[in-house]
This record gives C-alpha cells, sequence and structure tokens, in this order.
C-alpha cells in the first residue's frame, strides 16, 4: 500500500525561510518519492479560529501562499494544493469526531496550552472561542478526511498528530470498523531547522514579531536584514574572541551552508567548523560572516523569485490549479465521510439497508 501525504499551513502571511528550512525543503523532496498522492492544503478555515475578526488577512494570502509554494519548486503535477473551507465534508467529519473527544483533554494540548496564552484567551475579558479550543478536532478531520499516513509537520504540531491518532482509534474502536488511517508525523531532519529563530536572535521566526526573512524578499531587502542581524554582543573589535553558540548568524549557517559554499564564496575555511573556529579564537569580523551568508541566502532566493515572478504573471494559471485541486480533494474527502457515515449507521438514504430495516421491523 503506497503512502497518502498531506499536509498545510493556515494563510496568515508570506512564506519565510523558516517555513523553507523547517518544511518546504523537505516538501520538495518528497514530492519526488513515491506514494499514492501527496495533499497540501491552504488552511483558511483554521486561520480564521485566531483571526476570525480579520478575514480580508486570510484571503489575501492564500493567493501569496500558493505562490510561495509554486516559487520553492513544489510541483503542481505532483503536488494538488486545495483550499480547506471549500471541502464541505470537513466540517461535517469534525461535528462527528467532537464526541469522541473532551474538552479537558482538548485544552491540554499543549500546542492549543501555549496559543491560548499567546492570544490572551486566558485573560478574563476574553475567553477561549469554542472553535479555537475545536481546531485540533478540526484538523484530525484535515488528516483523516484524505486517509494521509503520513504527515510531514514542524514539532509544534506534534501534539495535533497525537490528537489525531487518539480519534483515529477511538473512531475505529467505537464503530467496530478500520475506516479511518493512522497517520505518522514526519519531522524535519537537521535539528536546527525545526525552529529558525528570527533576525534579532530571540525568538521563532515569525511575522509578527518583524524579524523575517521572507522568501519573497529582494535582494537590497536581504542584504539590509542580514546587515541587522544579531551577533555576539562581546564581540566589539575584529581582533576578540568571540561566540558561536547564540550568534545567528553562525545558527543560519548552521540552518544554510553547505560545503560546497566555502568552496565558492569562502575557500579560504573548508567547511563550518573552521569557520567557527576562526570565530572563536578572534580575527574574524562580523562583516565577513554576513557577506558570505548573504551569497548563500542569495544564491538560494534568487531561483524562488524568479518563479514567484513567473507565477504572479501567470495568476490565472495558479487559480485554476487551486481550483482544480479543490475538487480533487473534495472526491477525496466525500468519499471517506460517506465511510463514517456508514460506520456510524447514519447513512439513511445513500444505502438500502436502512429502509429494508424499517420494512423488516414492519412486516
Ligand atoms: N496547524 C497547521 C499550522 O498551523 C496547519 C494545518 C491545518 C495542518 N491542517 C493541517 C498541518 C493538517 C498538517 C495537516 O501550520
Amino acid at each position: 500500500m503506497k503512502n497518502i501525504i498531506l499536509t498545510g499551513d493556515r494563510p496568515t502571511g508570506r512564506l519565510h525561510i523558516g517555513h523553507y528550512v523547517g518544511s518546504l525543503k523537505q516538501r520538495v523532496e518528497l514530492q519526488n518519492t513515491e506514494y499514492e498522492k501527496f495533499f497540501i492544503m491552504i488552511a483558511d478555515a483554521q486561520a480564521l479560529t485566531d483571526n476570525y475578526g480579520n478575514p480580508s488577512k486570510v484571503r489575501n494570502h492564500i493567493i501569496e501562499v500558493m505562490l510561495d509554494y509554486l516559487s520553492v519548486g513544489l510541483d503542481p503535477k505532483k503536488v494538488t494544493f486545495f483550499i480547506q473551507s471549500e471541502v464541505k465534508a470537513l466540517p461535517e467529519i469534525t461535528a462527528y469526531y467532537m464526541n469522541l473527544v473532551t474538552l479537558n483533554r482538548l485544552l491540554r494540548n499543549p500546542t492549543v496550552k501555549s496559543e491560548i496564552k499567546l492570544r490572551g484567551f486566558d485573560h478574563e475579558d476574553k475567553g477561549i472561542p469554542v472553535g479555537f479550543a475545536n481546531y485540533p478536532i478540526s484538523q484530525a478531520a484535515d488528516i483523516t478526511a484524505f486517509k494521509a499516513t503520513i504527515v510531514p509537520v514542524g514539532e509544534d504540531q506534534l501534539p495535533m498528530i497525537e490528537q489525531t491518532r487518539e480519534i483515529v482509534k477511538s473512531f475505529n474502536h467505537v464503530y467496530e470498523k478500520e475506516v479511518l488511517m493512522m497517520p505518522e508525523p514526519l519531522l524535519s531532519e537537521n535539528e536546527v531547522c525545526l525552529r529558525l529563530p528570527g533576525t534579532d536572535g530571540n525568538n521563532k521566526m515569525s511575522k509578527s514579531l518583524g524579524n523575517c526573512i521572507y522568501l519573497s524578499d529582494d535582494s537590497e531587502t536581504l542584504k539590509t536584514k542580514i546587515k541587522g542581524m544579531y551577533t555576539d554582543p562581546t564581540h566589539v573589535k575584529v581582533s576578540d574572541p568571540g561566540h558561536v553558540e547564540g550568534n545567528i548568524v553562525f545558527t543560519y549557517l548552521d540552518a544554510f551552508s553547505t560545503e560546497a559554499d566555502f568552496k565558492k564564496f569562502l575557500p579560504d575555511y573548508k567547511n563550518l567548523d573552521e569557520l567557527k573556529e576562526h570565530y572563536r579564537r578572534g580575527g574574524l569580523g562580523d562583516m565577513k560572516i554576513k557577506q558570505f551568508l548573504f551569497n548563500i541566502m542569495e544564491e538560494l532566493l534568487i531561483p524562488i523569485r524568479e518563479k514567484r515572478k513567473y507565477y504572479e504573471a501567470h495568476l490565472s494559471e495558479v487559480f485554476e490549479m487551486l481550483k482544480k485541486g479543490t475538487e480533487e480533494a473534495n472526491g477525496y474527502a466525500d468519499k471517506t465521510l460517506l465511510e463514517i457515515k456508514e460506520a456510524m449507521g447514519i447513512d439513511y438514504f445513500t444505502n438500502a439497508s436502512f429502509f429494508d430495516e424499517q420494512l423488516k421491523k414492519y412486516e
């Protein structure tokens, strides 16, 4: 049996290099492996659970995120892209799963817990919207509606997969049928890539903190952002010994540089270990390591910008892709919904057995 791969993103901003190393790069590699189907969902309904007051933000980023996907080389011939809210079976499946999960279990979900704090939902005047608390169940519907067996995600999504696995187990047990498939998470291998810090060094790269390098940033913007990057405050003069740990330029080099980059842009050093060693000893200036990082990032982003330009000039192609992908996704999800309803015995009109049973009762 071949795998069905499914993953998704909330359309609340353009994608940045944190998304790239954390997941997009892996998806591009994954699209060239063997599988039955590879879905990528634009999770607009989920984005609305904490952006309910700002629907235009979500609306405006659907095509932006699609352009970012295509620009990194995700291939519409290999991947099916679709919009979550346009798949009608998903909220219905969500509703049935809601009977299988307790409120306490939802509020114990570590991701939900930290987001409640982050959004200030735990303050007296706000309160937790039901739709927000429920989103792990909705995400379980996203995953199971397509019978996904592999879900490539970042670390922060592991509790969602765990929740989904509990629902799968519970559903198949309660309704005594192996209708749902058990999904496995697939994490990015490189540890620094799981949570790339922002250019300010303090936090995860995040658009609300203004510390992102976007895939669509032009060359000048990239240069300015790298120039302004946090390094080591104790490394004042070039000759001073420097720290590599917590030095964001080095963190990025950990994530992005290869030995080939050294050959090409910094042949005085064989690899990153040698460069780090020199920085620690003293005598290596920040400008030099920043220029090196710029060269690497620029080489990465040039083809991405070019592809984006192409699709920006062919928006109707992008729109059609999304529309066709969504139709296809509806086919898969509708089929699973029927199986779910059948297992639950609520398939009154789609299965003759319901009417036959009633006839027998009154024979
Ligand atoms: N929760 C994911 C995020 O915030 C987006 C998402 C929604 C998702 N549905 C999904 C990811 C299904 C994987 C599978 O990035």
